[in-house]
């Protein structure tokens, strides 16, 4: 028992966060780029324009745009069977509606990908990960124009016709189901509505954001669709945010109430993905919620025809729900809730809850008898730079190692989960709050939330822990 024999082990990024280059090699701006930083109490600010006297994190970010070599030579060092990264749309599409991609963007993947299997790593590709063209944000209202579907196949028809011979495992959407929440307007979806600048405070108008998330989910099934047709091997998933939620109580108010969120949270959208068709639930959803889908006729049929073939997730915590609006309360990704008097949290306020994590795996693989693939797992958590270099992360460890052992035992009940690329490996701009002090990596970053430092890179306690675990494909904890 235990992890099957080539369990895909490794990491996983986002260009958006990691690989900075912003201005260089043609790339135009993405939605990303135009997000001041933050922290956990002072929002990240949205701006049209970039503006003097704001800093931009995600312009340099981990500056893996000069560094891949290195970055990946760390990662084989540490083992990994697989990287989970994505390609900036904006480095293929500047704008993302023209005709013809940027050359200079593409040969830098190609560069990156040639690296990855020199060292025997199989790349797991994200198209779209928070990092849309602002031109169409602009332009278009993200995805709330039809039109934008069109563009985004013919960027998935590049690079797939590209990278058939390098890619094998893609995933369309990061986090597709954020577009069922007011935050998802904006990096999610590329919605900026009339008067929106503050991050965790978005305009809100759900008749446009569902739209807009249909217009995804016909994207993303017609992108299924033209890879299989590219390369039958390929394997192309999507990525769910999965928020587990408990009823606090044994009331049944409270059962009930978090029965109809993790339909919409979770099930909304992996239903569509997995299974080709909206949800049941859908329907009293949208009446009670004055949403009109628009369909166009084939749109039921391309969904049903662009099934995905296995279904990823990120799991970081789990929160409680309840009838009660006086509980005392908790954050989380994405979306926070009721504090479970049994969990301990993050510096960031998120609960830490490995059982949730095998629980979440038996939840989904009852559902969907798919395989599973945990793509994004970690502690966010301040990391201490010793005098002579060290870094002592056992709290990330701890964190890491509780929740391998449950992805074990859900294994071991019989789920198949085929992957596990824990967020961050080497340290990235947060995407909540846009800073490099919530650190995810088992290598450390020598930056600061202003982007001041070497940008040299150092390997954490955690580092040597890791290559251990996967040496011993996942047996060797300690
Ligand atoms: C997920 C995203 O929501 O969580 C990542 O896919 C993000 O882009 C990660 O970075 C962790 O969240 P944060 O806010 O700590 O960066």
């Amino acid at each position: 028992m235990g992890f099957k024999e080539g369990f895909l082990w490794g990491g996983a990024t986002a260009a958006n966060q990691y690989e900075g280059g912003w201005n260089e090699g043609g790339k135009g701006l993405s939605a990303a780029d135009m997000m001041s930083n933050g922290t956990h109490t002072t929002p990240r600010q949205i701006t049209r324009t970039l503006e003097e006297g704001l800093y931009y994190p995600n312009h340099k970010a981990s500056d893996f745009y000069h560094r891949y070599k290195e970055d990946i030579a760390l990662m084989a060092e540490m083992g990994f069977k697989t990287f989970r990264m994505s390609i900036a749309w904006t480095r293929i599409f500047p704008k993302g509606n023209e005709t013809e991609p940027n050359e200079e963007g593409l040969k830098f993947y190609d560069n990156v990908f040639d690296e990855l299997h020199k060292h025997g790593i199989e790349p797991l590709v994200t198209i779209s990960h928070y990092e849309m063209p602002f031109y169409l944000t602009e332009n278009y209202d993200g995805w709330v124009s039809r039109e934008v579907i069109d563009m985004f196949v013919r960027y998935c028809e590049v690079i797939f016709n590209r990278y058939k011979d390098k890619v094998t495992y893609w995933l369309t959407f990061n986090e597709i189901n954020c577009g069922t929440m007011p935050m998802g307007n904006y990096l999610s979806l590329g919605i900026l509505n009339e008067g929106t600048r503050d991050f965790t405070k978005q305009i809100d108008i759900p008749q446009l954001r569902f739209q807009a998330l249909h217009h995804q989910f016909i994207a993303s099934a017609k992108a299924v669709q033209l890879g299989h047709s590219i390369n039958p091997e390929f394997k192309i998933g999507c990525m769910i945010a999965y928020m587990q939620n408990y009823p606090y109580t044994c009331y049944p108010q409270d059962v009930l109430k978090c029965q109809k969120l993790k339909e919409m949270g979770n099930f909304y959208c992996g239903d569509v993905q997995v299974r080709g068709e909206y949800p049941y639930f859908a329907k009293r959803y949208w009446e009670e919620n004055d949403i009109h889908i628009k369909m166009e006729p084939g749109d039921e049929e391309i969904l049903k025809n662009g099934t995905v073939d296995f279904y990823s997730f990120s799991y970081y915590m789990s929160n409680c729900v309840s009838h009660d609006p006086n509980l005392e309360g908790t954050a989380g990704n994405l979306m926070g809730g009721v504090k479970n008097p049994y969990l301990e949290s993050s510096d960031w306020g998120w609960q830490i809850d490995p059982d949730g994590l095998r629980y979440t795996l038996n939840e989904l693989y009852a559902r969907y008898q798919i395989p599973l693939m945990v793509v994004e797992n970690g502690l966010g958590a301040f990391d201490k730079v010793e005098s002579d270099g060290s870094i002592h992360d056992e709290y990330r460890i701890d964190y890491l190692r509780k929740h391998i052992r449950c992805m074990e035992e859900a294994v071991n009940d019989g789920v198949d989960l085929i992957g596990y690329t824990p967020w961050g490996c080497i340290d990235l701009v947060s995407a909540s709050t846009g800073e490099m002090g919530k650190r995810y990596g088992f290598v450390y970053v020598d930056s600061d939330d202003l982007g001041n430092g070497t940008f040299d890179r150092s390997r954490k306690d955690s580092f040597y822990w890791y290559k251990k675990v996967i040496e011993s494909n996942g047996k060797d904890l300690d």
